[in-house]
């Protein structure tokens, strides 16, 4: 065993993380060891406090208060930025790239943010940088994008890409609590964020939809860019209705591309599925993707989406990745030819949607609405209605016949604006996917 060759391993950062990969990594050590013919040896951590207790056992000396001297160590070979953020995770990233090392991360808003500057980075120096753990936690769906569906165009890819929003709508549902309450519990439990806005304003999705649609694609989809809404809006009444209709509400990235005029829309929002759909059935914190390729049809992938332990079963297979590519130089695929696709214009996106708005209880209500709608060619389909917690005034949830997604947001618009409807309306896509 001493004869054999050492990879040396920095962690930068040990958060929730970082300590996953530090315990399932030791624990996993001699099978890996043996698999790869060589050491591995975890060498340093960087920490924000020396003192903090920890549930993970790690040598004092092996700690550091400074993340670029782990980066920049010259006998570290593969530095894993699990910091989060892009500052500083940004520079121990470039840093360590220059100097020709191999970087994994977990850090999707790194990725999706600054993909183009890291991958030349590591392309210039003779680099590596691995990003599984930044897409759906346990789910090694860039893995199968990159390389098993190698073969295929992908017309529609969706699916269910945070596990905190997932954990909330799930027990939303069954257990009619409102969201604030169990996200209190998906922080204990290390699924959210940092800055839980990230989670439940879409953005953390967004993120992680924007390097699925690279990988598919070849192209950059900025966040600004993207449709982005979060589930802050959503209350029982939504929920109950959905349920009733034999649907659910979940926050879906939808990444749809014309293959024919080469249009690509990409959209994070809470879309109502049938629960016919296996994605619809996706519960508490697991994550669920379908990837609809020309080749092979639809494929799904479901498993935990957040999490210290999903997230470090990711970590550890870029490890392993990039330390037989050190030892072996097995060629890892590249990433794609970067290629820019057109943006597929809102009149040009088809469904049929659900509005919910409070209305003042008084004759003629109904009439003014559907007149409204009309003005931009959106028929309704259904209407049902429901008490308010507002005074002389009744929750109506309407369902349209399919229009363009112009068009309902100029109708949106208009009913904001009538007399008589009480507050914000509400604007949810109902999902059509392959029906
Ligand atoms: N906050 C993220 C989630 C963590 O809930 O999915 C995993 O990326």
């Amino acid at each position: 065993m001493s004869d054999l060759p050492i990879v040396n391993i920095g962690i930068c950062g040990l958060g929730t993380v970082g300590q996953g990969v530090w315990k399932h990594l030791t624990r996993s050590r001699a099978t890996l060891e043996a698999r790869l013919g060589a050491r591995l040896r975890l060498k340093k951590a960087s920490v924000r406090s020396l003192t903090k207790k920890r549930g993970v056992r790690v040598a004092p000396t092996k700690l550091t208060t400074d993340p670029m001297a782990v980066a920049t160590d010259p006998s570290i070979q593969i530095v894993c930025e699990l910091i989060g953020g892009t500052t500083v995770a940004k520079d121990v990233t470039i840093a360590a790239l220059r100097l020709g090392k191999t970087v994994v991360s977990a850090n999707k808003a790194l990725v999706c943010g600054h993909g183009p500057e890291i991958f030349a980075e590591a392309r210039k120096h003779g680099g590596h940088y691995f990003f599984e753990a930044s897409v759906a936690g346990g789910i090694p769906i860039i893995k199968a994008l990159r390389e098993g569906l190698v073969a295929n165009r992908f017309d529609r890819i969706y699916g269910i890409l945070n596990g905190t929003c997932n954990y909330i709508l799930t027990r939303m549902e069954r257990e009619g609590l409102a969201y604030p309450v169990i996200l209190q519990e998906a922080k204990a439990l290390g699924y959210a964020e940092a800055d839980e806005a990230l989670d439940v304003e879409g953005w953390d999705t967004a993120h992680k939809a924007s390097i699925i649609a690279y990988l598919a694609h070849g192209s950059w989809v900025p966040t600004k860019a993207m449709n982005v809404e979060g589930i802050t809006q959503l209350t029982q009444t939504d929920i109950l209705y959905a349920r009733a209709n034999d649907l659910a509400i979940k926050l879906l990235a939808v990444i749809e591309r014309d293959l024919a005029t080469d249009e690509l829309s990409v959209i994070v929002a809470p879309i109502l599925i049938s629960r016919n759909k296996v994605i619809a059935n996706v519960n508490e914190v697991y994550n669920g993707v379908s990837v609809t390729g020309d080749v092979v049809g639809e494929t799904v992938y479901i498993g935990r989406g957040a999490g210290q332990d999903a997230t470090s079963s990711a970590v550890i297979s870029d490890i392993v990745d990039a330390a037989a590519l050190l030892l072996r130089g097995n060629a890892a695929l590249p990433e794609p030819v970067e290629h820019h696709c057109p943006r597929r214009p809102p009149e040009r996106s088809f469904g049929s949607y659900y509005i919910r708005l409070d209305v003042r209880d008084e004759p003629g209500v109904l009439a003014k609405i559907s007149a409204a709608t009309a003005k931009f060619g959106v028929s309704i389909a259904s209407v049902q209605q429901s008490a308010s917690a507002r005074a002389n005034a009744a929750t109506l949830m309407l369902t349209t016949h399919e229009t363009n997604e112009k068009a309902i947001r100029s109708a949106v618009a208009q009913l904001r604006r009538l007399a008589g409807v009480l507050g914000e309306p509400l604007l949810l896509r109902i999902a059509s996917f392959g029906e």
